[in-house]
């Protein structure tokens, strides 16, 4: 079965941890927003310095960006996929739905990660990426609030979003998400 997925959630809910591990488990392409703009900051081109600076703050980098970054892969996969910190605010979520309908591949399901914030905020300080000190966590986690909360109601209203409480180990968060997925992952 070809799945085409997404995971929505606060930074720090475990997103980017389980959506490798599902990945891996069904085969399925992985595209993490944020895993390739800190690529394009490694390959150290103009672009790389414009997209650290945006990123280093905890605000969002422009969606014509992210928006060609995601659009060339899912163009030229056949097939199933898992987004990973994309869509992050309404005008990314519906660029994607026409892309999708151009590709004639509808989005399945969504999970949505729920952690409370100081959790959040743990989790991520003991992570220590460069963009994970207290003030810019807290930033990013405004962000999400302000921009990608939307979503909820998008995804809700297109019948595709499963709540997926997020505290547990990452085997638990696993399980829940193999039974949000009916059992099939
Ligand atoms: P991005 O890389 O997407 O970061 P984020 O959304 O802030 O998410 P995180 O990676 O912080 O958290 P996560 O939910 O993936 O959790 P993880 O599994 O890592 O984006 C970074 C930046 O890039 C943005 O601020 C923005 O500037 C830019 N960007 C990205 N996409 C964009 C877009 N579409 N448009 C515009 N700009 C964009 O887990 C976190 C930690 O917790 C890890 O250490 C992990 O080991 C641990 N952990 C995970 N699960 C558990 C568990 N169950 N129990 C205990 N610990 C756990």
């Amino acid at each position: 079965m070809t799945h085409r997925l997404l995971f929505l959630g606060p930074p720090g809910a475990g997103k980017g941890t389980q959506a490798q591990r599902l990945s891996e488990q069904l085969q399925l392409l992985h595209l993490s927003t944020g895993d390739l703009l800190r690529a394009e900051i490694r390959a150290s081109s103009d672009l790389g310095r414009q997209v650290e600076a945006v990123m280093s703050k905890g605000e969002l980098v422009s969606d014509a960006l992210v928006l060609a970054i995601v659009g060339e892969r899912l163009k030229t996969n056949d097939g199933g996929w898992l987004l990973d910190g994309f869509p992050r605010n309404l005008s990314q979520a519906e660029a994607l739905d026409c892309l999708l309908k151009d590709l004639g591949q509808p989005l399945q399901h969504v999970l949505l990660m729920e952690l409370d914030d100081e959790t959040l905020v743990t989790r991520l300080l003991n992570r220590g990426r460069t963009d994970d000190t207290e003030e810019v966590i807290r930033h990013r986690l405004q962000v999400y609030r302000d921009q990608t909360a939307p979503l909820i109601q998008h995804y809700a209203d297109r019948g595709v979003l499963t709540r997926i409480p997020s505290q547990g180990s990452v085997e638990e968060v696993a399980s829940a998400v193999e039974e949000a997925l009916g059992g099939t992952a």
